[in-house]
């Protein structure tokens, strides 16, 4: 009999507390590089619509920087599991796995899974000044100038990172550029148009409307076929059409919780996340810098955290093959 009490006192705590949530507190979504970046976006992006499917819902961006993303998912994992602060991170979530050895948390063990938001294609850009039109050019004058070139990023283990490694493994480049990493692809940006660095692969929710104002210069894009269909994007051929065989790299992003947020928080939050990926505003939003918004399993806990534990592997080699680790 007390056994029964005692389930039907817990049930009761459950569910005032789905009822309660969010509250007034504001929900903070960490987004772990500088703000105005693309993983800054799309939580923004995300957050609006969410407060449209998340009733009474206010959300708040906070951005912390460092380590290539590793220090804003630690403060996320340590953060009180009660759903007022998430994290909303790509395949860094992945990478750094596999790149930093003394990690603070564990990937798959110190987070609740949430829910994957969209995929991203990235674009190999360059600063205005770079003498080269064609992908073929930039190639050749890489080979040629590589060790006085320098490539920005956003941090060991940032996307941008990961693509910069993976396009100079691929194209077996013979001296390896100097890295210029950045607290986010924001700053980076900047300093691509201003000429201070000379390269970068980022995200097209970064990059098309630079492309698009002539502000840097795109050679190709990352996926394995062409964005076909975006109107600017599609003008630029594949690295696998340019003969990097294989070459297929997407950005994905996905929600994250404290490990032990309450299951009944945590199904409100994927239900309410899962409508605003069908928000035709977000989508308009996203779909305009090229972002391809999640609509198979992987919006789900279970398919999402199935993606990332088999992204961890499949990154493994690809970045011990680029021969780079960090500590
Ligand atoms: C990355 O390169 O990981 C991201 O573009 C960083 C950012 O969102 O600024």
């Amino acid at each position: 009999m007390k056994r029964l009490l005692v389930l039907a006192a817990a049930s009761v705590a459950l569910f005032a507390q789905a009822q309660t949530y969010p509250g007034t507190k504001p929900i903070t979504l960490v987004v772990p590089f500088a703000a105005g970046g693309p993983t800054d976006l799309v939580a923004r992006q995300l957050g609006e619509a969410m407060r449209k499917t998340l009733p009474g819902s206010n959300f708040v961006v906070e951005n912390v920087n460092g380590a290539g993303g590793t220090i804003g998912a630690t403060k996320v994992a340590k953060a009180a599991p009660d759903g007022h602060t998430l994290l909303v991170w790509h395949i860094g979530m992945a990478a750094t796995a596999g790149l930093y050895r003394k990690l603070q948390y564990k990937p798959l063990e110190d987070f609740e899974y949430l829910g994957m938001i969209n995929d991203v294609p990235m674009t190999l850009i360059g600063k205005p000044q770079l003498p080269a039109n064609t992908y073929r050019d930039f190639e050749n004058y890489i080979r040629a100038n590589g060790g006085a070139l320098n490539i920005a990023h956003a941090g060991l283990g940032s996307a941008s990172h990961l693509c910069g490694l993976m396009w100079q493994s691929a194209v077996n480049a013979k001296e390896a550029m100097t890295t210029i990493p950045f607290n986010g692809t924001a700053p980076a940006m900047t300093a691509l148009m201003g000429g201070q660095v000379d390269l970068m692969c980022d995200q097209t929710t970064n990059t098309t409307q630079q492309i698009e104002a002539g502000r840097v210069k795109a050679f190709a894009v990352t996926t394995a076929g062409r964005l076909n269909n975006h109107k600017l994007l599609k003008d630029y051929p594949s690295l696998q059409e340019m003969g990097l065989k294989g070459f297929n790299l997407t950005v994905w992003h996905g929600m994250y919780a404290p490990k032990g947020t309450p299951p009944a928080v945590l199904k409100q939050l994927n239900e309410a996340m899962k409508a605003a990926l069908k928000d035709p505003e977000f989508l308009k939003r996203q779909e305009a810098l090229g972002a391809v918004v999640v609509t198979d399993k992987r919006v789900d806990p279970e398919g999402h955290k199935a993606f990332v534990t088999a992204e961890i592997a499949k990154l493994k080699p690809a970045i011990e093959a680029a021969g780079k680790f960090a500590d």
